[in-house]
């Protein structure tokens, strides 16, 4: 099967050496048997270096390179983790990435156009690979009715349909408070290509398997 996953920036940021090891490995059995591309997100780097750049008056569009450079050193990060593993090449386009897929070898990349997220790339690079699955591995345990933080009553959903994601990340239908997991630009894209995604603890690494094959503890996303 061929899977996509969608990797928080800060998930792999915090990690040592050792850790950054154990997480590819994880990476590198699945792609024994599947083929298996990570889009990873900027994470900390990302926020810190896109607010003073904004603080110093920069346009959001340079903002915008400057997540996507942080974007690419993250997922430098990861390559050098996979070693053989992963070609040693961050991809700059959907065509390059899927030119790049061999069996065995887990193909990773960063952003590619400004107005976006990698949330969206991983979608988008989803649909081109005709993938099975999207797995979105973050810092959430899944999708909330509401802010689970803030109020009492959040609920986790296991599932939920492409279009209740799609209107959750358009903001038009939950209460104020609750957090879409995905960017709208993304939720669109699996909308319209009702690619089955799962929302998962990207943190614990037995999620990567878990989130494309089942039994984890997340959010199941599909067809209506
Ligand atoms: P992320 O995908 O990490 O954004 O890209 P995010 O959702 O804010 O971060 P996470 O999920 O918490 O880690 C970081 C930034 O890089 C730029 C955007 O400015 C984005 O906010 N970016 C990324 C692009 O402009 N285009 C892309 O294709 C990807």
């Amino acid at each position: 099967m061929i899977f996509v996953y969608s990797l928080g920036g800060s998930i792999l940021a915090g990690r040592d050496a050792e850790s950054l090891k154990e997480y590819a490995a994880a990476l590198k059995e699945l792609a024994a048997e599947h083929q298996i591309f990570v889009v990873v997100g900027g994470g900390k780097i990302a926020r810190e270096y896109i607010g003073k750049a904004r603080a110093l008056g920069a346009s959001e569009m340079f903002c915008d390179m400057i997540g996507i450079g942080a974007t690419k050193i993250n997922s430098a990060l990861l390559v050098a983790a996979l070693g053989d593993a992963a070609p040693q090449e961050i991809p700059d386009s959907y065509a390059g990435a899927a030119h790049l897929a061999r069996p065995g070898k887990v193909v990773v990349m960063g952003g590619v156009a400004p107005g976006q997220t990698t949330d969206a790339v991983s979608a988008l690079l989803a649909e081109y690979v005709r993938a099975d699955k999207i797995i979105v591995a973050t810092s959430v345990d899944g999708v909330y009715t509401a802010d689970p933080e803030t109020d009492p009553s959040a609920k986790k959903l296991a599932r939920m349909t492409h279009q209740e994601l799609a209107r959750m990340a358009a903001g038009t239908e939950m209460k104020a408070g609750s957090r879409s997991p995905v960017d709208p630009l993304a939720a669109k894209i699996i909308e319209r290509s009702r690619i089955p995604t799962a929302i998962v603890l990207g943190s614990k690494i037995e999620n990567l398997r878990k989130g494309a094959l089942g039994g984890h503890t997340g959010t199941e996303i599909r067809s209506g």
